[in-house]
């Protein structure tokens, strides 16, 4: 088994982390961006595949990860993991629904709750100990899920054809064209001190440094990665300021 995740703000790595540590403590964990990945999922039967639903619609890294490396899918075996901060009606389903065209036999889906990653737009913003409790339900949610898995009863979160056409109606028919192709609308504000943090951060290598100054390209996957991290809160995306810089990290112990 291997755990692989694409994560913006580190929920789905918390997310992938913890559910392939119940099932086999040792078992690897990789990001979807690390060079070794497609090598070592060649090698395994049963791959664990998580990433965050952007409205109700998987990252599109991630869906050019699967798509590239269709050949890997053959005759695997895979479970995919969502993870969301509010809602989406068939997230697991639309990597499941890839996937399966390229071969593999999708056994199961889960959909996780976590803290809102927009960190842009105030909508969905909770206090740090709804977060911190959002998060211990994810974590039993997990454990209920690991428990069930070892009995060989996955979970089919997002799988089903009501989940389908409830993330069609809720947000694709509307936000389709939001997730269709990588972002140009990378916004960097007067505040960069052109530290580099953001460049070095972003997975897609959309942002460089210009004259001490960041600049943002056309291929951002929106997974606010930087602007979560910019110590000078001068990236946005979806909104215009920064509501709260959200990382799975500064939440704490639990
Ligand atoms: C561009 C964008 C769109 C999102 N759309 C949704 C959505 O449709 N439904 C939802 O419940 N959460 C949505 N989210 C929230 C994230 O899916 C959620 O916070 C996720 O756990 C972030 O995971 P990460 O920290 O691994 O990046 C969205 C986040 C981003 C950045
Ligand atoms: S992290 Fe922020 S301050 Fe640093 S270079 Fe990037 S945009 Fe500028
Ligand atoms: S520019 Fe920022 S939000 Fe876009 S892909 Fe890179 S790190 Fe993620």
């Amino acid at each position: 088994m291997i755990g692989i995740y694409f994560s913006g703000t580190g929920n789905t790595k918390h997310c992938t982390e913890k559910l392939v540590h119940l099932l086999d403590e040792t078992a690897q964990t990789l990001p979807m961006e690390e060079k070794e990945t497609v090598e070592k999922i060649a090698k395994q039967d049963f791959v664990i595949l998580a990433y965050p639903v952007q409205y109700s619609n998987v990252p599109v890294i991630v869906r050019d990860f699967i798509k590239t490396n269709a050949a890997l899918w053959k005759d695997k075996k895979v479970f995919c993991v969502a993870t969301m901060g509010l809602f989406s009606g068939d997230g697991a389903g639309c990597s499941a629904r890839l996937l399966k065209k390229y071969g593999a036999e999708v056994v199961g889906g889960l959909h996780i709750l976590m803290p809102d990653s927009v960190c842009d737009v105030k909508l969905l913003k909770r206090p740090l100990e709804k977060n911190r409790k959002i998060i211990r339900a994810a974590d039993r949610k997990m454990e209920i899920c690991a428990e069930k898995i070892r009995q060989g009863r996955f979970p089919k979160n997002g799988l089903h054809f009501y989940d389908h056409v409830a993330g069609l109606l809720c947000q694709r028919l509307w936000f389709y064209g939001k997730t269709k192709n990588y972002s140009d609308q990378i916004k960097i504000s007067d505040a960069c001190t052109g530290c580099g943090q953001c460049a070095r951060l972003c997975p897609m290598g959309n942002l460089s440094l210009k004259n001490n100054r960041a600049e943002a390209g056309n291929c951002c996957t929106m997974c606010y990665r930087c602007i979560s991290a910019c110590p000078a809160q001068a990236i946005t995306l979806l909104g215009d300021k920064i509501v709260e810089q959200c990382r799975y990290d500064k939440y704490g112990s639990q």
